[in-house]
């Protein structure tokens, strides 16, 4: 029984900006009050987790365990955890509910204020860290750090699933397919007979390419610069394929005069400040919704025509899908048990959990959807 004690297990340490991640063996010492320690069944790698490594997001400290799209179960809990015992199947949340704060409390948005938008995550609430390797300390990310055998995790951020859920499929609950999938179905609330356009085709663009099928959508536009994405997306649902390096006007004059003045949605699914632009300008004059996806690099601006907005067009974003992630992703993964979505397609390779650095080679080389490492 390892409960209350500090566990020994290998865990993929990011050093330093721009290296390889590094296998380790790492001390995660065990949950305190309201924290659970879990054992980590299978991960998968999302690009935020890439921009991290490229040093795109100026709030992560170093050294530290990436990971945020992760399943698992759990070993042991911390003093005043209720509903939570050894063994459960989870979902560490890389956006937590803490159903407290004034965001909780509303009910139109899911952006808790213990997210890492608000509050740096990379300790533990206590302001301390679980992880420990060669005698330094080492960060946590977005509190769920799924790149090791043994995570811990705020009560907060962590969310029961059933005991019969597929662990390999279920890890994508943690980011990929509710991002994707919940900023079409809640954020944009897209109706039946609309016309979508999806920038990217990621994990998280083809996971709205589902949605905005689920949601009826007439048209289904996917956008990408690398012609190997369309051939899934069209079996997601996509009606167009269009490459915007096959043109030599921009893509939103392109869409636009595809769809007799603009789409009623776009999503953009990338993270690239030129094509949140254009999926803005894509967009219908009076009523066309674009909806940012992608996460841009900390420090990005951009500068736009204010008469975009101006002449009716709506511009938003959707972090983790709008769901309120503790109370939404069991009720999802429910629904994918019985069949509601089928997401083979999202997972392209499945590697053992030492091989990660080849994992973020195929995202980096774009061969990959998402890669899953099992434990
Ligand atoms: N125009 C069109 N498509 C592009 C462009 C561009 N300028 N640049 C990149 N793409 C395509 C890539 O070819 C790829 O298919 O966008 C897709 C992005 O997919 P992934 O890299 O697999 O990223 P994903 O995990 O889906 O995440 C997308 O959401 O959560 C955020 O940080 C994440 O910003 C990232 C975004
Ligand atoms: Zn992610
Ligand atoms: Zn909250």
């Amino acid at each position: 029984d390892t409960t209350g004690k500090v566990i020994k297990c290998k865990a993929a340490v990011a050093w330093e900006v721009g290296k390889p991640l590094s296998i380790e063996e790492v001390e995660v010492y065990p949950p305190k009050a309201n924290e659970v320690r879990i054992k980590m069944v299978a991960t998968g790698i999302c690009r935020t987790d890439d921009h991290v490594l490229k040093g795109a997001l100026q709030s992560i400290d170093f050294p530290v365990i990436l990971g945020h799209e992760g399943s698992g179960i759990i070993e042991s809990i911390g003093k005043e955890v209720t509903g939570l015992k050894p063994g459960d199947k989870v979902i560490p949340l890389c956006i937590p509910q803490c159903g407290k704060c004034s965001s909780c409390l509303n009910p139109k948005t899911n952006c808790c204020l213990k997210t890492h938008l608000s509050e740096s995550q990379n300790l533990m609430p206590d302001k301390t860290s679980r992880f420990v390797c060669k005698e330094k300390v080492v960060h946590h990310f977005l509190w769920t750090s799924t790149f090791s055998e043994y995570t811990v995790v705020p009560y907060d951020a962590v969310a029961k699933i059933d005991d019969q859920a597929p662990m390999d499929k279920a890890c994508l609950f943690g980011c990929g397919f509710p991002t994707g999938y919940g900023a079409v179905i809640n954020t944009a609330k897209v109706e039946s007979g609309s016309c979508c356009a999806v920038f990217g085709l990621g994990g998280i663009g083809l996971s709205a390419v589902i949605g905005c099928k689920a949601a009826g959508a007439a048209r289904i536009i996917a956008i990408d610069i690398n012609n190997d994405k369309f051939e899934k997306a069209k079996t997601f649902g996509a009606t167009e394929c269009i490459n915007p390096l096959d043109y030599s006007k921009p893509i939103q004059e392109v869409i636009t005069e595809m769809t007799n003045g603009g789409v009623h949605y776009s999503f953009e699914c990338i993270g690239n400040t030129e094509t949140m632009k254009a999926a803005l300008e894509c967009c219908h004059m009076g009523y066309g919704t674009s909806i940012i996806i992608g996460e841009a690099p900390s420090t990005a601006q951009i500068s736009f025509n204010p008469l975009m907005l101006f002449t009716g067009r709506t511009w938003k974003g959707s972090i983790f899908g709008g769901w309120k992630s503790k109370e939404a992703v069991p009720r999802l993964v429910a629904d994918f048990m019985a069949n509601k979505f089928n997401l083979d397609g999202l997972v392209s390779h499945m590697l053992p959990f030492n091989q990660i650095n080849e994992g973020f080679e195929l995202l980096r080389s774009g061969k990959s959807i998402r890669t899953i490492l099992m434990y």
